[in-house]
């Protein structure tokens, strides 16, 4: 299954997309994909199955958000809490992810023509080595793109991140690229995986649970919310459509309380941050370099 697909919307959908443009279309989306085994339960095939199918409502997914206009997605693919079930489901996680990220290598010219970017966001370091270098290979082939976005959480916690964001900074602090008073909202921001990222403006959770399981934590203060009980396989554009219409409408609080806490963010950009953020993104794609080649340690 290619991570690019054609168009396969009907008339009545592709009118249903055409009416929800003429409002406002977020530009970034995150999907907290749920519900795989239990889509898999229910039909009575493997998890890996239920996997599988979840991985293609993904592609599916992507080629209606650029339909809709929508430039930028994040997917909670593999969190760090999965590591703790059973070694035969992980292993078959990471096939899949092995997989899949070999079949967008090798599809790189399609890649290129439509201009995609993709970001794996998360613990690298604790991800099985060859998958990690298909991610670093995958991130540095396509670094340069700037028509759509597709950011891949993977071996993801929001907690994680926040973490070693925290570490950097007080690496950088011990080290005096920066000074103590420095510290910021705006720093850590700078610090996380998704320092290239605007904030979601929608997030939407499949399968009714209730509740945001350590994704974007940080990220997510301002943005709409919407869980839906349809388990993440049969996702349908409909849903989709729902999911931005609830955003249009409610998107005019929204605005409001983010030009409110950006208003904090602007005091501090001075030389010693900049050039502190950009070492620091120096380094993290140097770190990548070396993981495409195979050379870093897990
Ligand atoms: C949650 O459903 C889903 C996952 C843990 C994995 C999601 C992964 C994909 C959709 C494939 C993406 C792959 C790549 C390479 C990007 P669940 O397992 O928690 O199901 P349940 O809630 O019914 O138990
Ligand atoms: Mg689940």
């Amino acid at each position: 299954m290619s991570w690019i697909r054609e168009n396969t919307l009907n008339w009545l959908q592709l009118l249903a997309v055409k009416i929800l443009k003429s409002g406002c279309v977020p530009k970034h989306v995150a999907f907290i994909m749920d519900g795989n085994r239990r889509y898999a339960n229910r039909n009575g095939v493997k998890k890996i199955d239920g996997h599988s199918k979840g991985f293609d409502k993904l592609t599916e997914t992507l080629q209606w958000c650029l339909e809709l206009g929508i430039p930028e997605v994040t997917v909670y693919a593999f969190s760090i809490e999965n590591f703790k079930r059973s070694e035969e489901e992980v292993n078959c996680l990471m096939d899949l992810a092995r997989q899949k990220f070999q079949n967008l290598l090798d599809e790189r010219e399609k890649l290129m023509e439509h201009g995609v970017c993709i970001r794996v966001i998360g613990n690298l370091s604790i991800t099985p080595k060859d998958v990690q270098k298909l991610m670093a290979e995958a991130m540095l082939l396509t670094k340069d793109n700037n028509r759509a976005f597709l950011n891949v959480a993977f071996s993801y916690t929001s907690r994680d991140e926040i973490t070693h964001a925290v570490k950097d900074v007080v690496k950088g602090v011990e080290r005096a690229d920066i000074l103590a008073e420095d510290i910021s909202e705006n720093l850590i921001s700078e610090c996380l995986y998704t320092n290239h990222s605007p904030e979601p403006d929608l997030l939407i959770r499949t399968s009714g649970e209730i509740r945001f399981s350590d994704f974007l934590l940080w990220q997510t203060t301002s943005s709409c919310i919407y869980f839906t009980k349809v388990l993440w396989p049969e996702f349908s554009v409909w849903d989709l459509l729902a999911a931005v219409f609830y955003y249009q409408r409610c998107h005019l609080d929204m605005e409001a309380v983010k030009q409110t806490s950006q208003s904090l963010y602007v005091r501090n950009n001075n030389n010693r941050l900049v050039s502190f953020v950009n070492e620091l993104q120096k380094d993290r794609e140097s770190m990548l370099k070396k993981m495409s080649l195979g050379l870093a340690h897990s």
